[in-house]
């Protein structure tokens, strides 16, 4: 997809805001003003401007908005889209496995399920070369990537009633011991939502294949997951999860 600077949101704008596919073209346009500006640094679109047009009607539905983030992703990346999904299926059985155990459990369900699916949505700002590079990255590389989540976060950050979401994929790359990012949060100062992603993305990305190496088994993944109980994950989260997986098995 090429983005032409200047054109693609003047085109738009001027169409009749009652038409919900005019609606939704400027809802998505909106959002690629947001990523053009937070990724690339420039945008020649007025986007705090946008945000006080008839675009408010856009912006209450939210569900309408994650679909254009999740068409997002998939513009930007398949492997990102698929990763993705599959981070959002495995979080929702696992809430799923904690409810029916606890009957209830201290967080946010549909919010922990919509920032699973939306944890990496800040790779749409990351450089295609770089996503797909399938030997070690630099370290400017390296930096570049990890912005992602900060990247995510801004693009949703102001959406009316997903805040909560927002800091599921603000932080789902902190560690319990601190040396995560992008703040460098520690233990309990990390928001659950994000907690719980970073297991269920780990395994994900430990059992799939990536550019730079062949998926491993879900033995190997259950291993190194539970290695890292209490230093990059939440010791009580993993034993969870682990048992929630082996329940799975049985
Ligand atoms: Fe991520």
């Amino acid at each position: 997809m090429t983005l032409h600077r200047g054109s693609f949101i003047s085109r738009d704008t001027r169409c009749d805001s009652k038409n919900k596919t005019h609606k939704r073209n400027v809802s998505g346009y909106w959002l690629l003003a947001r990523v053009i500006q937070t990724s690339l640094g420039w945008c020649s679109v007025d986007t705090e401007k946008l945000k006080s047009s008839p675009l408010h009607i856009v912006r209450e539905k939210s569900f309408d908005l994650v679909q254009n983030l999740v068409q997002l992703i998939s513009l930007k990346d398949k492997n990102t889209l698929e990763h993705s999904n599959r981070v959002y299926a495995l979080t929702r059985e696992w809430a799923t496995y904690m409810r029916s155990k606890w009957q209830w459990i201290d967080i946010d369900v549909s919010a922990l399920e919509l920032a699973a699916l939306l944890h990496d949505v800040g790779k749409v700002g990351v450089l295609d070369e770089v996503l797909s590079k399938p030997d070690a990255l630099s370290k400017v590389e390296r930096d570049h990537l990890e912005q992602h989540s900060e990247i995510g976060y801004q693009l949703i950050r102001d959406f009316p009633g997903i805040s909560d979401i927002s800091l599921g994929v603000r932080h789902h790359h902190e560690r319990w011991d601190g040396r995560g990012y992008p703040l460098g949060l520690k233990a309990t100062q990390i928001p659950k939502i994000a907690l719980i992603i970073a297991i269920v993305d780990a395994y994900d990305a430990i059992t799939s294949d990536r550019p730079y190496r062949q998926a491993r088994s879900h033995e190997v993944a259950m291993q190194e997951i539970e290695k890292e109980a209490g230093r990059q994950f939440s010791a009580e989260l993993t034993k969870d999860f682990l048992n929630f997986m082996h329940s799975q098995n049985t």
